[in-house]
């Protein structure tokens, strides 16, 4: 876009810049690659350091300046940022619903309510006056907060300066800063890979982000802001209605959440609730409830506050997602591959909608991180699929007779040595398939419904045969006899034919699913499949370089390296022999170099709830078939799969013409190039 004048050029490469912001942050639709947004900046910052004079604070250029603050200062609500009620059942909300009707008192049979997602982040206040981003504070103790402009100025959601025209002259926006889940469990891994403290929850390190005086960290950490009302409003007037309201700051270029809606009556509100509940857990962000709003704001005004809470409002709260329980002692189980891992047994505690006993504690390094001992009471945390968590230590309440955690020096199960390779955050054992507990493991992953799917070996009894010497790997489970089987505990005349008879299907398999299930370190399904495809048959796949393996879509060095290991392993390789000695057979599959496999080149985006297999599943098969699979729709998006409770991505597919798959037509779709789920 080089035009002659070098400050019109400046012009419009702001608003270039701005344009492509709010089609991203707003819109929620990308619209150019990472790349060209990057050298429209670089041409930018070119052109403004080659005219000082044309520098502006609301360009996209000076999201982040200055040396870090010496301090926070403070800055007063003219408008108080208050707090709401809440309601923890459908019955509290029908309470809270009669209520406004009596003491409006004139007649009305049902009120509109604006629903909104909840956030939990950190509450904001934003003052643009003439359109131009002032300064950002904290809500504080509702009257006083911190300036933290330096900090909100790095976070892209916000705009600078307001698109389109309509603004009052002064206009105090409020919302919620939060760190998405995406973003928090990245910033996680990274502090763990480098030893450093890992932030509690996604609220914590949102909080623990804005509280910087250098404002180079904040711009490092994953964060959004999504705004829900309006204080301080001077020179301009607003739509009379919430919902109104929030369109408009929308076209104004102010992030607003997909989620929210207005419905009639208080019987929508508990319906708006439960469809959230039920996809909490598949949000990019963490809600911690539902905020119902009175829609009219002349009924708001009518409805007024008490104390430090507006009547008209209410927040509908999910279950916690923390809770305080006590570690009763510490286990360490080992793992298919060795890998030792310490599970916390806890006290039993009702956090996230279940009933948690037991909890990861990862690995030793997290031991030490949490500075954990036994008898302490600690948070646990559960959200949503994600394995219960120990996330810190409550150390006010530790016991005098606390006791510290000792790692094991041996494998607790076979006393072979345990090793740490550099770099490896876990202790393994060395015992490979001398340890009856990677024995158990191989074989449990061995019969799992996605690798052999033989049925009617649980894990109880796998535990039993490994434990009475009857197996020691997963070939040993084709030699077994009837007699043998019936000698086991509760094991009767049928299930050891049903057993017998399932093992004799298993031996007739698939190619992607024989890799899967040798367990391999690192080698997923999506993997196994992507070495099938393009190897074609196992002989092949054996004998393949490090450099050929490299070639697999999928496959990185770690891999590749892991692969020749096994494949190197005269143990591995004489069990794979056995097997195949024992009947264990499957076709050779159609070699598909990665651009000629049958979805290269495709976009797919995945989103709701899917019945036969997670997102995560849904997502490796797509890919192992070539196709690229994106987190948003786009009109580059070549299909949409939308299980039940598919929200704005799905409203977003619609809008674009984009095709629209349901769960039935993946399956088709995949079942149809041999992937078989
Ligand atoms: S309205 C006068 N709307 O919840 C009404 N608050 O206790 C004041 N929050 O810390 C708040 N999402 O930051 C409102 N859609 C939403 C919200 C929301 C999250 C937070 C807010 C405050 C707390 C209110």
């Amino acid at each position: 876009m080089p035009s002659a004048d070098p400050l019109q050029e400046i012009e419009a490469l702001r608003e270039q810049l701005d344009a492509w912001n709010y089609r991203y942050y707003v819109l929620d639709e990308p619209s150019v690659p990472d790349a060209e947004y990057d050298r429209c900046m670089q041409r930018l910052l070119q052109l403004e350091a080659q005219h000082p004079d044309s520098q502006r604070t609301d360009s996209p250029s000076q999201r982040v300046g200055g040396e870090p603050l010496q301090q926070f200062n403070q800055v007063s609500h003219e408008v108080p940022m208050l707090s709401l009620e809440n309601a923890f059942s459908a019955e509290d909300m029908q309470q809270f619903n009669r209520r406004l009707l009596d003491r409006l008192g004139d007649g009305t049979a049902s009120l509109e309510y604006a629903c909104e997602p909840k956030l939990d982040g950190i509450a904001v206040s934003l003052l643009y006056r003439d359109g131009v981003l002032q300064r950002g504070a904290t809500r504080g103790d509702g009257t006083t907060g911190e300036d933290i402009t330096h900090n909100v100025r790095t976070i892209r959601s916000i705009p600078l300066r307001l698109r389109g025209e309509g603004f009052p002259r002064l206009l105090e926006v409020r919302g919620e800063i939060y760190m998405p889940k995406a973003g928090f469990e990245q910033l996680n891994n990274r502090a763990r890979e480098r030893g450093e403290k890992t932030f509690v929850n996604p609220r914590n390190a949102a909080a623990g982000s804005l509280r910087q005086l250098d404002a180079r960290i904040t711009a490092s950490r994953p964060l959004e802001m999504c705004c829900y009302s309006v204080g301080l409003v001077e020179g301009g007037v607003l739509p009379d209605r919430q919902a109104g309201v929030l369109a408009k700051l929308r076209e104004w270029g102010l992030r607003i959440n997909p989620e929210s809606k207005v419905v009639q009556g208080v019987e929508a509100c508990n319906d708006y609730f439960d469809d959230l509940a039920e996809r909490r857990n598949s949000l990019a962000y963490d809600i911690d409830g539902i905020v119902f709003k009175v829609n009219a704001l002349a009924l708001q005004e009518r409805l007024g506050f008490v104390s430090r809470a507006p009547r008209w409002a209410i927040a509908r709260k999910f279950p916690a997602q923390e809770e305080i329980t006590r570690l009763l002692d510490v286990e360490f189980q080992v793992g298919r591959t060795g890998a030792i891992t310490p599970v916390a047994r806890l006290e039993p505690v009702f956090v996230g909608g279940v009933t948690v006993s037991n909890a990861t504690l990862h690995n030793s390094d997290e031991i030490e991180r949490l500075g954990i001992r036994i008898g302490d009471s600690v948070i646990v945390r559960r959200a949503g699929d994600v394995i219960p968590q120990v996330v810190s230590v409550v150390l006010e309440k530790r016991p005098d007779n606390a006791r510290t955690i000792q790692f094991p020096t041996r494998c607790p199960v076979c006393q072979s040595a345990i090793e740490r390779e550099e770099g490896e955050a876990a202790w393994r054992c060395m015992g490979g398939l001398v340890c009856g507990a990677q024995q158990k493991a191989a074989i449990k992953h061995f019969v799992s419904r996605r690798a052999m799917d033989i049925d009617g070996l649980g894990d109880k009894l796998v535990e039993q045969l490994v434990d009475e010497g009857l197996v020691q790997n997963v070939a040993g489970l084709y030699a077994l006899s009837k007699e043998q089987l019936l000698n086991l505990d509760r094991m009767g005349e049928k299930s050891a034919d049903n057993l017998l008879a399932a093992l004799e299907a298993s031996k007739q398999t698939t190619l992607p699913r024989f890799i899967f299930a040798l367990g391999i370190r690192e080698v997923g399904e999506a993997t196994a499949l992507g070495l099938a495809r393009h190897f074609g048959n196992w002989s092949e796949l054996a004998a393949a370089t490090e450099a050929q393996l490299l070639q697999v879509d999928d496959v990185g060095p770690v891999v590749a390296d892991h692969l020749r290991q096994f494949f190197d392993s005269e143990a591995s390789m004489g069990v794979v022999r056995a097997l195949q000695a024992a009947g264990v057979n499957w076709p050779d599959i159609e070699r598909l170099p990665q651009q000629d496999l049958p979805l290269a080149g495709q976009i797919w985006v995945v989103t709701g709830k899917l019945e036969s297999l997670t997102r995560d599943e849904a997502k490796a098969r797509l890919q192992a078939l070539g196709a690229k699979v994106a987190g948003s729709v786009s009109a580059k998006t070549t299909c949409l799969v939308a299980g039940p409770g598919a929200g704005s991505k799905l409203a977003k597919a619609n809008e674009l013409g984009v095709e629209v798959a349901d769960e039935q037509a993946l399956q088709s779709l995949l079942a149809a190039h041999g992937v078989d789920i």
